[in-house]
């Protein structure tokens, strides 16, 4: 077993492309700041990277749509994306861009080595192009109709409509999403690195060697592993990137999947001159803090990178989380179903340890998990607020008024009065387990134990019933619960960081080391404390209410809007004039409707089409009331065969257009005209 003498931590880099939202910080940055906050109060040596990952085709197209520079969109995000990590106490040792001139070098030298070290494989293969925006396309930017299924608006990797997976190739009339027009196929040349050879290295390393890995990491590494690895390109046709070093490459750049994670180089590049300690010696133990969608990259693709190159260390572990769901929802950026960072701050001003909280204890680590606003609210008002907060304002302000804000004696211990401390020291133990393996939900609910306990205990030793006859004993109960205190201000920082600081304000001690926990005397005799500060206040319905709302109002709104783009249907095959001809469709008005019993969609009308009154059923009831159609004038199928429905003989249909949000519109004329009139 290693004894590790430094660490390296790294955290995804986000996209520049939008800011960041409650599931990078549930599934990426909180855990991985916990972790780094618990490793420096253990003294540790620690080095914890991470940047804006401002390349890839998906930046460009935003580009594009916003009629402004790449480099705009990304100097617009990163910005937000920076506030939002400072606001939020993740504590990074350097936040980096990948449109830095220094990562350019760096990952174009990493590119250069494997290239000249023979790593990688070329290959010429035919590819989409556009000739009116003049580049060649990524999958998911060709559209065509599904041969599937025949929807049209396909993708070049899936079709939305029934699911299945496509490639650009079996798309039939595949055209670009960027201009519309149709495409030519043209040879292009890419490097790829061929996953393939370093699969025995891999198989071995992760298989055997990391079996202590997260089973979903291990589980997802395996079903790569065992389906079979192939090369990869890791160089793209597109002038956004870092451009390819080779040659007679113009237009070429770095797949932004290969420059990405290099970024963690030349971040830690950008914070130390000894970045090279931290990356090449077998004593640095390398985290990578990912989404579950990042594994492949940090577990196969990466390390064989590291590995090709050569002199670099590999991870010790790549913790990564499952997704965290809005609501029910899965949380996407392009739909807007995400609570923002930057707007979460808007409406619950300097409320970012309650959402670290709520994060922390939901945390997606071996499953999806759900955001709920009903449950951030129960647990800040039920926990943080009538738990932690409560127990340590009750502390504080007792002190004061009975004993001018000094630490009262600690005095006779009781058994009670030990069991209490007690928590504070197995507190300290579950909380460092938890957190070295990577439990971090867990780890939060032994830091909470405590508090737990702490409260409890103020609550049947009733301080403020003894005051009057015997101040001894209130002294130790208050004794005890500055001790836990104390510690909870320790045992909370990593967690909860800006409340911790103010617990240890209140405490007035300047500073805290993990050292310093466990301690049951940590609060010396007679040393004065500060004034009670508010920890957490209440979240009132409303407040969650509104959230609710916003939600609603965005669901409602996607709704519309995905049925409005709707693939109108195609067009049917060529029939002859005959064909029609043997239509009979006239114009009739509707005498009478009901809807018909026991059914949703059926409505039975009553149509005087002229040559007779007759009865009809039709698909209409989810969209009009009988009312809605007694009066109107329709076109009516006249010599259609009857059929029953309900045991009620249809005889004819109603013309009906069908929108492409679903909705049903009635056939009219500009004017009424005589019923049994010949549509021709
Ligand atoms: O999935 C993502 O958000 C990527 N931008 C993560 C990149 S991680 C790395 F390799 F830098
Ligand atoms: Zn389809």
């Amino acid at each position: 077993m290693t004894e590790y003498k430094r660490y390296l931590v790294t955290a995804a880099l986000p996209y520049a492309n939008g800011p960041v939202h409650i599931g990078h910080l549930a599934g990426v940055y909180v855990p991985a700041d916990i972790y780094v906050r618990y490793l420096r109060m253990n003294k540790k040596d620690v080095v914890f990277v991470c940047g804006s990952d401002e390349h890839g085709v998906p930046i460009t197209i935003k580009a594009m749509k916003e009629n402004c520079t790449p480099q705009d969109i990304v100097d617009r995000y990163d910005a937000i994306i920076r506030k939002s990590f400072e606001e939020f106490g993740i504590s990074f040792s350097n936040y980096s861009r990948t449109s830095h001139e220094l990562h350019s070098k760096v990952s174009s030298d990493f590119f250069k080595t494997l290239y000249d070290k023979g790593e990688f494989v070329e290959q010429t293969s035919e590819q989409y192009y556009d000739e009116e925006a003049h580049q060649f396309l990524a999958d998911r930017y060709i559209m065509g109709t599904c041969p599937k299924c025949g929807a049209e608006g396909a993708y070049g990797d899936q079709c939305e409509k029934c699911g299945s997976s496509l490639s650009p190739e079996e798309l039939i009339n595949p055209v670009s999403k960027l201009s519309g027009s149709a495409l030519v196929k043209k040879p292009t040349k890419h490097w790829y690195l061929p996953l393939d050879k370093h699969e025995e290295f891999l198989r071995k390393w992760i298989l055997e060697d990391h079996k202590e890995w997260k089973s979903n990491v291990y589980g997802q590494c395996k079903s790569w592993l065992d389906s079979g690895l192939h090369p990869r390109a890791v160089s793209r046709d597109l002038d956004w990137g870092v451009p390819l070093p080779l040659p007679n490459t113009e237009g070429k750049v770095l797949y932004v999947w290969f420059d990405a994670p290099i970024g963690y180089i030349t971040s830690t590049q950008e914070c130390t001159q000894d970045w090279e300690k931290y990356w090449k010696s077998e004593d640095t133990k390398l985290v990578h803090f990912i989404g579950k969608d990042n594994i492949v990259f940090h577990c196969i693709v990466f390390p064989v990178m590291l590995k090709a190159h050569g002199g670099y260390i590999l991870p010790d572990n790549v913790p990564a989380n499952e997704f965290l769901n809005l609501e029910g929802d899965k949380i996407s950026t392009s739909r807007n179903w995400a609570v923002w960072l930057n707007e979460y701050l808007e409406d619950f001003k300097d409320q970012q340890d309650t959402l670290r909280y709520v994060l922390t204890a939901n945390a997606p680590e071996t499953k999806d998990n759900d955001f709920t606003w009903k449950d951030f609210q129960a647990r800040n008002n039920n926990e943080l607020v009538a738990i932690l907060g409560n127990f340590i304002n009750r502390v504080v302000v007792l002190t004061h008024k009975y004993f001018g804000g000094k630490v009262p004696a600690q005095g006779q211990l009781t058994e009670t009065d030990k069991q209490a401390l007690q928590a504070i020291v197995e507190a300290k133990e579950n909380i460092s387990k938890n957190i070295e393996n990577y439990r971090f939900r867990d780890a939060l609910k032994d830091a909470m134990q405590l508090a737990r306990v702490g409260n409890k205990y103020l609550t049947e030793t009733e301080p403020w019933k003894l005051i009057k006859t015997d101040e001894a004993r209130v002294a130790t109960i208050l004794n005890v619960g500055l001790q836990i205190t104390a510690n909870c201000g320790i045992l909370f920082e990593p967690f909860l960081p800006f409340s911790a600081k103010k617990i240890l304000k209140m405490m007035n001690l300047a500073s805290a080391t993990w050292d310093d926990a466990g301690n049951v005397n940590l609060m010396e005799e007679g040393k004065e404390i500060a004034q009670a500060e508010l920890l957490f206040r209440k979240i009132e319905d409303s407040e969650v209410d509104a959230q609710i709302e916003r939600l609603k109002k965005i669901k409602a709104e996607q709704e519309t809007q995905a049925a409005m783009n709707a693939p109108v249907a195609p067009q049917k095959e060529t029939i002859t004039y005959d064909d029609f001809a043997k239509m009979d469709i006239r114009m009739g008005t509707i005498l009478a409707a009901e809807r018909v019993p026991k059914t949703d969609k059926l409505m039975k009308l009553t149509v005087n089409v002229g040559i007779d009154t007759r009865t009809v059923v039709s698909g209409i009831a989810e969209h009009f009331t009988p009312e809605e159609c007694v009066g109107r004038q329709v076109c009516v199928l006249v010599n259609l065969k009857p059929r029953t429905m309900k045991n009620i003989e249809s005889q004819g249909m109603i013309l009906m257009a069908e929108n492409a949000d679903g909705t049903l519109h009635f056939i009219e004329t500009e004017k009424k005209i005589k019923d049994g009139s010949a549509i021709s």
